[in-house]
């Protein structure tokens, strides 16, 4: 299987002033679809990579340049769903009621949230993660790592490698992480936690492998 860039759910500048289109159109444009390009160049070259292992199965059983360039395919589309215009508020009460449960309050989860992706050192990812046990816990990762890989249930995502937002922020990590609560896609957030399971990319960003030329048609 190959992997194709897939759309954005929402315009280039439709997270302004908090992203702007150029770090979108950078961001995704460039760095989210170099990452699917050099996947799909990384499957191309003799392996056993069967055809048929979906982006998830490949994260999951890769390491080196593939699971870097796999991982953060699937991590970028993660986190562009995470985001949304005009979104921000308080998460509903599905999740609202374990948020508080678990971290006390919905402000003190921001609070531990954001230090947590203050926090990471180089570039990496700030997530909510629900547990097997059924508690939420809020982790971090480092480069392209991913809790796809482990137990946990990635329910949010913040990326904080600098491409994320040096051309809005330069070096102002804090000025982004505080930026990103006016966007976060509570919705697509609790789909995850009521799925219980990290969503399956692999059908919006699967294309086909089949490279045979088409076949003739009919002579008339
Ligand atoms: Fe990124």
């Amino acid at each position: 299987m190959r992997f194709q860039l897939p759309p954005l759910p929402y315009g280039f500048d439709a997270l302004e002033p908090h992203v702007s289109a150029e770090t979108l159109e950078t961001h995704y444009g460039k760095h989210h679809k170099g990452y699917i390009e050099k996947t799909n160049e990384l499957l191309e070259a003799p392996t056993a990579w069967q055809e048929d292992l979906s982006l998830e199965e490949i994260v999951k059983t890769s390491s080196g340049p593939l699971f870097n360039n796999a991982a953060q395919a699937w991590n970028h589309t993660f986190f562009w769903n995470c985001l949304a215009p005009s979104a921000g508020e308080e998460p509903p009460g599905e999740l609202l009621d374990p948020i508080t449960r678990d971290f006390g309050s919905f402000a003190h989860f921001r609070r531990l949230f954001s230090q947590k992706a203050a926090d990471v050192f180089g570039s990496g990812y700030a997530w909510l993660v629900l547990e097997r046990t059924g508690r939420l816990n809020i982790v971090s990762t480092a480069n392209a790592d991913t809790p796809l890989v482990g137990d946990d249930v990635p329910l949010l995502a913040l990326d904080v490698w600098e491409h994320a937002y040096y051309l809005d922020h330069r070096n102002e990590r804090r000025a982004f992480i505080d930026a990103f609560w006016d966007l976060v896609n509570w919705d697509f957030v609790s789909e995850n936690f009521r799925r219980d399971s990290a969503p399956n990319f692999t059908p919006m960003m699967a294309r086909s492998t089949n490279h045979r030329a088409p076949e003739p048609s009919p002579a008339h």
